[in-house]
């Protein structure tokens, strides 16, 4: 596959960048995001990060994140006292969000009122000087609180920039230039115009040009796969979901069909899913594209099991005995393999402490850890980018948009939407009415905002009646839902007509369902996907 390529190229690593140190706030990724949209490369790093020589190479500006503590002694030592005096002496400009204001305040001799007193949502700030990171903000501006504590009295080299309601200290900065701090989110929605404040900072303040774009890593991606790899093998598990394939015709830009993709089906896919993924790859110049077909294996490993987790379980054991089985036939016939492609993006690896680790308890998720024998080095060619900004890699790389539009859709498939035992006939019902589902949604605008749309089999059966016969069948749940990042969901609203039309046609159409309803419940309290 011959392609060209944009020929700005930063090498990875030494590029420009903020980094945002992580105290656990819920909006670390946001921050991190919105300097991204700005056009500045920004980088989540946790907050016991050493700042060394190393790590503040090409680094112009850091922001300090919320979090759900209070500032207590032992934030003024150790590593961030080390880290603040690292960053002075560099003279590199630091903001301070929220829990981050109060650390940078309290850092400099101010005081710090606890609790009592929360603002929480939007609230009216009066400003007081309008020259520096407020800049542009009209006085009486609505920004977003989430705080109980707050900064009293400042010592003589900070002033404040702005007062909230009884004048407290909503922003400020230092008589040198080089630290600032506000009290509110600039990284939400709700603040109008946070973009503006972290604008002024990234670029008033620290110097950045902005211009950088998710598209102006491919170059730099591609070369350092090819470094990484040298002349070794890659092997990868693609499944046809975005970040996967982004991941894998990346590294085959790097290394050619020394990639080898296996592709398991595991008869729990949907309508027509293998044959699109297979000719989709296919087009993209795919030599080495193994398909295996253990649907038998993944069905009778599944008979009788009705718990869903008990699904995942044995789910992800079969994934790894028929992936090493595949792994084991083609190092006989290719050569060893040292290398595993992965399509990992960056909020899989980089984990806000407040987001993150919650979800881990509540369904046992993702990613399949392979046995000690296969002891292969991973290579994750997206590790840096959000799932957005790999769809936009995706287009750049020509890859099809049927390929990139698709909607996230879980390991362990239509098993965790069937409720109760998994057999053929029950795929087939919900293969049947989910083909439906798609066909009416991606008629509407609104598709391309969803999260994710799909249908899900109850082993809950109610009276109906059909001509002049009456039924007694499966109902059926159609669940659409828009998100960000899959922790929270909305339910979508699309328009009317069309979950009209998908119900009748699925109560009309699948023999077995003779009732459809909508899932009304966002997440949380419910999750996203039934089992
Ligand atoms: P929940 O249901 O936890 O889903 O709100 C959040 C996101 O994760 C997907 N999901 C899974 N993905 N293995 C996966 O690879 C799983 O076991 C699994 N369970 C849920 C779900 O589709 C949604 O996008």
């Amino acid at each position: 596959m011959e392609r060209t390529f944009p020929v700005r190229v930063r090498p990875m690593g030494a590029r420009e960048r903020v980094l945002v140190l992580d105290f656990g706030g819920q909006y670390t990724h946001l921050i991190a995001r919105r300097c991204r949209e700005l056009g500045v490369y920004a980088e989540i790093v946790p907050q016991d990060r050493r700042l060394d020589e190393d790590a503040l190479h090409g680094v112009k500006g850091v922001i300090l994140s919320g979090g759900p503590r209070t500032v207590t002694e032992q934030d003024l030592m150790g590593v961030t006292a080390e880290n603040l005096g690292e960053l002075r002496k560099r003279q590199i400009p630091i903001l301070g969000i929220c829990f981050g204001h109060q650390l940078l305040a309290v850092a400099h001799g101010a005081e710090l009122a606890p609790g009592g007193n929360p603002e929480y949502g939007n609230t009216r700030i009066r400003l007081l000087d309008e020259s520096s990171i407020l800049r542009g903000l009209e006085d009486g501006q609505t920004v977003w609180m989430s705080h109980s504590d707050e900064v009293r009295s400042l010592p003589d080299d900070l002033k404040a920039l702005a007062l909230s309601r009884d004048d407290r200290i909503a922003a400020f900065q230092s008589d040198d230039g080089l630290i600032y701090g506000v009290q509110f989110h600039p990284e939400v929605a709700h603040t109008p115009n946070g973009r503006s404040v972290l604008r002024s900072f990234l670029f008033d303040i620290c110097g950045f040009d902005g211009g950088w774009t998710p598209e102006d890593e491919v170059e730099a991606i591609i070369r350092w796969v090819s470094e990484e790899v040298g002349d070794e093998q890659v092997l990868m598990g693609t499944s046809g979901g975005v970040d996967s394939t982004v991941a894998a015709v990346l590294i085959k830009m790097a290394i050619g069909e020394r990639l080898h993709c296996v592709f398991v089906d595991n008869g729990l896919l949907r309508e027509g899913e293998r044959e699109d993924v297979q000719s989709a790859f296919r087009e993209m110049g795919f030599e080495n594209f193994h398909v295996v077909d253990a649907s038998d294996e993944f069905l009778s490993a599944l008979e009788g099991i009705e718990d869903p987790e008990e699904k995942r379980r044995i789910i992800a054991e079969t994934f790894i005995r028929v992936f090493e089985r595949k792994a084991k036939e083609l190092e006989e016939t290719y050569g060893p393999f040292t290398f595993l492609g992965q399509g990992t993006i960056y909020p899989d690896r980089v984990e806000s402490a407040a987001t993150g680790k919650a979800t881990a308890v509540i369904k046992s998720h993702h990613n399949v850890r392979l046995p000690e024998w296969m002891r292969m080095r991973v290579i994750e060619p997206l590790r840096n980018l959000y799932k957005d900004e790999v769809r936009r890699v995706g287009a750049q790389l020509g890859i099809p948009d049927r390929l990139l539009r698709r909607q996230p859709f879980p390991g362990p498939s239509l098993a965790i939407r069937i409720g109760g035992e998994v057999t053929r006939e029950q795929l087939r019902i919900l293969r049947h009415a989910d083909r439906i589902l798609q066909e009416e949604m991606s008629k509407d605008p609104i598709y391309d905002r969803i999260w994710q749309s799909f249908c899900v089999l109850l082993p809950v059966r109610s009276v109906g009646v059909m001509g002049d016969q009456r039924t007694y069948q499966q109902a059926c749940v159609i669940r659409i839902v828009e998100s960000v990042d899959a922790m929270t969901a909305s339910v979508s609203t699309p328009d009317w007509e069309i979950l009209l039309r998908a119900a009748a046609r699925i109560a009309n159409e699948v023999e077995g369902i003779n009732r459809v309803v909508y899932d009304l419940t966002s997440k949380p309290p419910g999750t996203i996907e039934w089992y």
